[in-house]
């Protein structure tokens, strides 16, 4: 039977405090680089989060020594240079950042291995990161998908034209630079998170950055250093988006990343009318984060399309959530990669909202949504995708009845406390 999870809020209003977890992206690149490095590395608020612990799990098979206690982390790492050779497949489960990474990492590594996924991870592209790999001298072999048999080896540089605004890619490709002879050059057609660039300088890798240029001289040796997670503006932005959809909201977000290349829904929201404040910021993390303030106000359509795009590539599902109570229409173009993340993610958004009532049509690259809608309640499916059942569930503090969340534990993907904090932030008004 599918587990089902029924949310129901009486006249929510959204206020208080929270700090989210630790950024995924983020947390994922600390365990890869502090298993690179030589020496011992500290994370500190890692994203305790299922994918996360899988990209834990393949290094412990390589010989890295993890020791993980919640959110704090400590790798003590004899360099990749003297990882062991696996003995079992790798599992990267549902994460795609850990599948797509790694394919970059082993191939210039000294171990052989075999790298698989569950049923949504085969099914997701890996050509974007062979193709390139490959033109490097990488030995992969099994096609598009996963699984994949990766020969470690002595890798050559490349200069390459990203045809995909991708992290995923350009930090594998970067990766694999790492270690290759001579000098890499990746340029990209519109700028994507930028994690790897800063976390590699992080731990001493010379790497240059010009605009939507990343260069990197291989056969650099790093070293374990300290890292701190912020928290992660997509998991906030559920509830930047809860706060900017209920009457009467204002929430205030703790040490949130506020990296420009992860943004763009602070644009989004602003432009839609909804009040947000940044009240601090600081950088001396390698990453800029501070606290966010969200206000509801009136919400108007807009076009969301171009560079924008990559900066807010996981936060459409819930954007477009917003825009069903929005006045008029909004237009999201130049989406199609949505196509091809954990679910379809036009095609999922779109027929679970339309469950609900909302006006909402996909096109091939993104959707058209007009507002405002009243939403009903419903039954809707999470695909076993953790921003479809996050949407779900802040979908029913706007509904007139209860939602049903199917599958609603891979939430815990990237945010395992979102249940506790929507009951933090969502007070009722009304006895039921
Ligand atoms: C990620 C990059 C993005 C994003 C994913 C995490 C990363 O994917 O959607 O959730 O950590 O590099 P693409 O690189 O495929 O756009």
């Amino acid at each position: 039977m599918t587990e089902l999870k029924t949310v129901q809020f009486h006249k929510p209003v959204i206020r208080g405090s929270i700090k989210v977890p630790g950024d995924k992206s983020i947390s994922h690149r600390a365990i890869m680089l502090g298993s690179i490095a030589e020496g011992k590395t500290v994370v500190t608020d890692f994203l305790n989060g299922v994918d996360c612990l899988r990209t834990i799990d393949i290094f412990r098979q390589l010989g890295v020594s993890i020791d993980q206690n919640g959110t704090d982390v400590i790798i003590e790492s004899p360099g990749m240079k003297n990882w062991v050779q696996p003995t079992k497949d790798l599992y990267a489960g549902n994460s795609g950042t850990t599948a797509r990474l790694m394919l970059g990492i082993l191939s210039a590594s000294k171990v052989n291995s075999v790298l698989t996924g569950d049923e949504s991870l085969s099914g997701r592209p890996m050509k974007r990161v062979t193709t390139p790999l490959e033109k490097m001298g990488a030995c992969i072999e099994g096609g598009d998908f996963l699984p994949l048999t990766i020969t470690g080896g002595k890798l050559k540089s490349l200069e390459y034209n990203m045809p995909v605004a991708s992290a995923q890619v350009k930090s594998a490709i970067l990766f694999a630079g790492l270690n290759a002879d001579g000098e890499t050059v990746v340029k990209e057609s519109a700028i994507s998170r930028d994690h790897t660039e800063r976390m590699l300088k992080q731990f001493g890798a010379q790497i240059h950055q010009d605009g939507s240029t990343t260069k990197i001289v291989g056969g650099q040796v790093l070293k374990g250093t300290d890292v701190t997670v912020p928290g992660d503006i997509s998991s906030a932005a559920f509830f930047m988006v809860a706060t900017a959809m209920v009457e009467g909201s204002c929430c205030e977000f703790k040490d949130v990343g506020l990296n420009p290349t992860r943004i763009g829904i602070i644009e989004v929201l602003r432009t839609m009318g909804t009040k947000v404040e940044i009240v601090e910021q600081t950088s001396d993390l390698g990453e800029p984060y501070g606290t966010i303030r969200v206000s509801q106000a009136p919400l108007r359509g807009m076009e969301i399309s171009g560079e924008i795009i990559p900066t807010l590539i996981d936060e459409l599902p819930i954007i477009a959530l917003l825009a069903t109570q929005a006045d008029g229409k909004t237009i999201i173009k130049d989406a199609a990669e949505l196509r091809v993340k954990e679910t379809d993610r036009i095609a999922a958004v779109t027929s679970e909202l339309k469950k609900l009532g909302a006006k909402i049509e996909a096109t091939a690259d993104g959707m058209i949504i007009e507002g405002p809608t009243p939403l009903t309640g419903g039954i809707l499916k999470s695909y076993g995708d953790h921003r479809l059942g996050m949407m779900a569930a802040i979908a029913s503090l706007i509904t007139t009845g209860p939602i049903g969340i199917e599958e609603h534990s891979c939430i815990s993907i990237s945010y395992p406390t979102f249940f506790e904090h929507l009951e933090t932030v969502a007070l009722e008004t009304e006895e039921e």
